[in-house]
């Protein structure tokens, strides 16, 4: 069959399995190839048992897979095939040398630059979807054309806006499509190409074009902003508990305002994931590179509310828990980093299990989809944990509960049953406030939510 167009994705990951899977569904009419370096997530993406968890994920890679969706590992093939380049390769927080721990590391994404320009015959549009510093198209225009074989390269930015667990959903009906490009008549050209793979199911208000620079930032400075809304809730979560106010009634009142809006405004554990802490790092770290102490400062904040969060709840547990946690068998309730994924990437329960672990706590984890990885997460640490499926098992005999992951399975269990089956006086940390805690209360629990004040027996 041929093709209208040929666009191949490096990295098959969170963001390039899900975004390739949408496009190809969507557009019959282009062939579409993932490819990666990792075989065997490659042969996930070829089997029943896709390597991501993402609701609605299965379905349209079922249509579209061996029709034209592809998954491979031979990049340089898929290369020489393609006009459109994909990159979404990891670009994490470095761990060494300079900028360890803030700035992001661009090893990945340079090899692919330098992988597409070896294997190039023929013009390619070149499209950053992974998230990236500010500036980072210059040295990707900078590699890509090093080797002055006239071969011509239009580098974009069309940065990724979807979020786990709602990512097939996001894609199907985003709130905008940002695409980024350099002002000449080439750079214009590349970019209305793009325009027109997302006007099949995107309609033109959506899509919205800026200069190259503002593209990238716009992703770093969108997350920020989601991130600095959490971080505000939380800690306003902590001054509730110390006045008897209550932050749903709080953020309800203050969310109302059409101007602040009511969406993320759920006080939690602290938020996870493997971009909000790495992408506000980067912001910091690129504020002070460029001398602007002040601005980084502010954001790092949003940072240190988030540890605070976290260090806050095990503090709040180990006090209502007659201040010792050891011995005592402590239950999570889910451990990915949010519901609807099986994704741990700095998932709160990560810190908040290890530091259950020091206080020589008995830990349980349950969680629908994310045990695999929790075991990996987890591997090494002192003590044993157990790793249960049923959450009734999991809490069988355990102290305390521990809600870490807001899935909707835990707001419909049969707690009476639970309680029965728990170590007395039982408690439970609600660090997602999603359970009814009036109820548990009767029940019998001591009940510890996030910014509310707590309902004891005692
Ligand atoms: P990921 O780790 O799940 O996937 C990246 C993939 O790239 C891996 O499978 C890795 O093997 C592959 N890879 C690395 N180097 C390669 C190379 N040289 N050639 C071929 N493959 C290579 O990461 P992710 O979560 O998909 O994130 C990718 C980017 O998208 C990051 O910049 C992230 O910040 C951004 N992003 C992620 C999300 C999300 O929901 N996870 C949302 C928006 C943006
Ligand atoms: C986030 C953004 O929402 C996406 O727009 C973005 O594309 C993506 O990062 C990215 O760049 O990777 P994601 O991290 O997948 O998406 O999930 P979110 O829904 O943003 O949740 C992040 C964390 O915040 C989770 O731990 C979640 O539980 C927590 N959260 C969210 C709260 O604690 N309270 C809220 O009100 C909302």
């Amino acid at each position: 069959m041929n093709f209208e167009k040929t666009i191949l994705c490096i990295g098959a990951g969170y963001v390039g399995g899900p975004t390739m899977a949408m496009i190809a569904y969507k557009c019959p009419q282009y062939k579409v190839t993932v490819v990666d370096i990792n075989p065997e997530r490659i042969a996930r993406w070829n089997s029943d048992e896709l390597p991501i968890y993402e609701p609605g994920l299965d379905e349209i890679v079922k249509t579209a897979r061996g029709r034209n969706l592809f998954f491979s590992t031979e990049i340089e093939k898929g290369i020489k095939e393609s006009e459109i380049i994909f990159v979404s390769v990891n670009t994490p927080t470095k761990t060494y040398g300079t900028g360890a721990g803030m700035a992001a590391d661009l090893q990945y994404w340079e090899k692919t630059a330098r992988q597409i320009r070896e294997s190039a015959e023929s013009h390619k549009i070149v499209i950053e979807k992974s998230t990236l510093p500010v500036k980072t198209a210059l040295a990707m225009e900078r590699i890509l054309t090093s080797m002055n074989n006239g071969i011509r390269f239009d580098v974009l930015s069309n940065p990724e806006f979807s979020a786990e667990g709602t990512a097939i959903k996001d894609l199907e009906d985003p709130d905008r499509v940002l695409i980024g490009s350099r002002e000449t008549s080439s750079g214009l050209k590349a970019r209305d190409e793009l325009v027109e793979i997302y006007a099949n199911w995107v309609s033109r208000e959506r899509i919205i074009t800026s200069n190259i620079w503002s593209s990238e930032l716009s992703k770093l400075v969108s997350n920020a902003f989601l991130a600095q809304r959490i971080s505000s809730v939380n800690s306003i979560s902590a001054l509730c508990e110390k006045t008897e106010a209550n932050i749903a009634e709080v953020a309800r009142a203050v969310g109302m305002d059409c101007r602040i809006g009511d969406k993320f405004l759920n006080a939690s554990i602290g938020f996870g994931g493997s971009c909000f802490k790495k992408d506000i790092l980067n912001l910091v770290y690129i504020c002070r590179s460029l001398g602007l102490d002040e601005v980084a400062d502010y954001w790092e904040g949003v940072i240190k509310i988030n540890d605070y969060q976290k260090e806050r709840f095990i503090l709040n547990m180990l006090s209502a828990m007659f201040n010792t946690l050891a011995g005592k068998k402590i239950c999570l309730f889910g451990f990915a980093f949010k519901a609807n994924t099986g994704d741990t990437r700095e998932s709160p329960a990560i810190s908040i299990a290890g530091k259950l672990a020091e206080e020589k706590a008995i830990i349980a984890i349950t969680d629908p989809q994310a045990l695999r990885n929790a075991m990996i997460d987890l591997d090494g640490i002192d003590g044993g944990i157990e790793y249960v499926e049923d959450p009734y098992e999991a809490s069988n005999g355990c102290d305390a509960i521990a809600v870490m992951t807001e899935w909707d399975v835990y707001t419909d269990l049969d707690y009476e049953q639970i309680y029965k089956s728990m170590t007395k006086p039982a408690f439970i940390f609600d660090g997602r406030n999603i359970l009814d805690h009036e109820k548990l209360f009767e029940i019998g629990f001591n009940v510890f939510p996030i910014g509310k004040p707590p309902l004891t027996h005692f």
